[in-house]
């Protein structure tokens, strides 16, 4: 596929009675020069690291006319996200223009004043004291899955990433757009954000060749169809809203609501924005939150069987429910550990506004800042065994730097929907696992690969075996 010029690195996984070192990219012996870095971007983001990134440390180099800062202790992490936030809070030019044509102006790509008066706006409406509005949609999107995993003929393999994915959406597409939404109309979405996704480089040139705000992406037909079809829809769900005619309780419908209440300016489209925006930065997340969750317990047999002692205890035979997840607290610690080892959004870049020094580095306007989750939560000085999955690190409500543990960043542009990502991961999981057991094809490679989101690459191919029936359900 790179006619020989850059192979992927190696794959480590080991397990033992008791252990499991979960599946990563070898670290590479040395560093691979820039065009197997080009080339590498486009396979993955995380395979090009080598040892000496896997530590607490803050390091500069070139990506030709580019510096590249790349920071990796709590402290400095602090420094940029918190003490100045401001001169960092900008997302990278890669980032911006790989998004810009589905999202506009939406929140995850935002800054400045816009950032500003948006983010309390769409930070209320996704609010945990919200959340038991969406519990019921969160139940029976799982209870769906588990009629369609009933009904399926012993043995049959499907892939656990789409599932997931089919899950997440569901719920989100719901929770934002309403509970009319229609079948049609979630699944044009749904596929509308795939083939967007398929279409995004990893890599802009024009940035690491001077360009400050990097070059605009490459339209491709399969890229203006897939925006054209989700902007439809989501227009269709804010004309209905704005006569009235919506779901009371969506997010879009709350979004109107406050914008009307304190006078903020938001014309359709930017409220066409902030809805995609919601809907894109809240599914693939969960969805590869939970398939990574069901590898890493498929693997380790011990915290599994502690899992579902857990739900027994709290659930007996009846379904899974909102009101359980602030009990599940082994099941919380699996999902914590999950977003330690595998990231959603592994790498979180910035672009500089003025000139400043982090640690000993002179930083020049327009660089890149690079803080990687990815690296952080396996940095050897931060975390004892990082490359092992164990759930216990998080158990009873144990502590942990919060500048080293960044799953959902930290500072000011925190993931608005923190709680409700994690809690939907928890209740799915737990739904999920209380009636089924999850089994990878045997023999089966998994290679975690970054793009946009840590996926793992092919996907993860699994059959599914019923536990027991419930009450109830
Ligand atoms: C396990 C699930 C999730 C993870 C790991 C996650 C992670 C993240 C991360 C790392 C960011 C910051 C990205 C950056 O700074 O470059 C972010 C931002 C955001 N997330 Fe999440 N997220 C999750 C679920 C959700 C859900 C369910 C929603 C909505 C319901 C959501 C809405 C948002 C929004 C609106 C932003 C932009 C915030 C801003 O820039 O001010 N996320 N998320």
């Amino acid at each position: 596929m790179y006619l020989g010029l850059y192979e992927p690195a190696d794959v480590i996984e080991e397990r033992g009675a008791d252990y499991f070192i979960a599946a990563h990219p070898k670290p590479r012996a040395e560093s691979p020069g820039f065009l197997k870095v080009l080339l590498g971007a486009r396979h993955s983001l995380i395979g090009n690291w080598i040892e000496d990134h896997y530590r607490a440390c803050v390091d500069s180099y070139r990506i030709l006319r580019r510096q590249v800062i790349f920071v990796n202790t709590p402290e400095h992490i602090k420094y940029v996200m918190v003490t100045r936030h401001a001169n960092f809070e900008r997302k990278s030019p890669q980032m911006r223009r790989a998004l810009e044509m589905l999202l506009g102006d939406g929140l995850f790509i935002s800054d400045g004043d816009t950032w500003k008066r948006r983010r309390p706006l769409v930070a209320d409406i996704i609010h945990k004291r919200r959340l038991p509005e969406f519990a019921g949609t969160m139940e029976l999107a799982a209870k769906a899955t588990l009629t369609r995993w009933a009904d399926l003929p012993a043995q049959t393999e499907f892939e656990l990433t789409a599932e997931m994915a089919h899950l997440t959406a569901l719920i989100i597409a719901k929770a934002v757009f309403g509970k009319n939404l229609g079948a049609d109309a979630a699944q044009q979405v749904i596929q509308g954000f795939t083939a967007y996704q398929k279409g995004v480089d990893n890599f802009n040139l024009g940035y690491f060749l001077g360009a400050d705000e990097g070059w605009p992406l490459r339209r491709s037909r399969a890229m203006r169809e897939a925006v054209a079809n989700v902007h439809e829809v989501i227009d269709d769900v804010i004309e209905t809203h704005l006569r009235g005619e919506g779901d009371a309780a969506s997010m879009v419908s709350l979004l109107i609501a406050r914008n009307a209440r304190d006078a903020s300016d938001l014309d359709v489209t930017a409220l066409r924005n902030e809805a995609a925006t919601i809907f894109m930065a809240g599914h693939e997340t969960t969805a590869t939150t939970l398939t990574w969750a069901f590898y890493l317990l498929a693997n380790a047999p011990w915290a599994e069987r502690r899992l579902l002692e857990e739900i027994d205890a709290i659930c007996g035979d009846r379904a899974v429910a909102m009101e359980d997840v602030q009990h599940l607290d082994w099941c919380r610690s699996v999902i914590l550990e999950t977003l330690r080892l595998y990231p959603p959004v592994p790498l979180l870049p910035r672009q500089t506004r003025e000139a400043d020094r982090i640690a000993h580095v002179d930083v020049e306007a327009g660089s890149l800042v690079m803080i990687a989750p990815w690296l952080l939560h396996r940095a050897a000085d931060l975390w004892e065994k990082p490359n092992h999955f164990r759930p216990e690190r998080f158990a009873n409500g144990a502590k942990y730097n919060p500048f080293a543990f960044i799953p959902f960043s930290v500072g000011p542009r925190i993931c608005a929907g923190l709680n409700f990502g994690q809690d939907e991961s928890v209740l799915c999981l737990a739904s999920l696992m209380q009636r089924f057991r999850v089994t990878p094809r045997p023999g089966y490679r998994v290679e975690p690969i970054c793009r946009l989101t840590l996926r793992p690459n092919g996907g993860l191919p699994v059959t599914v075996t019923p536990r027991r029936s419930l009450r109830g359900s």
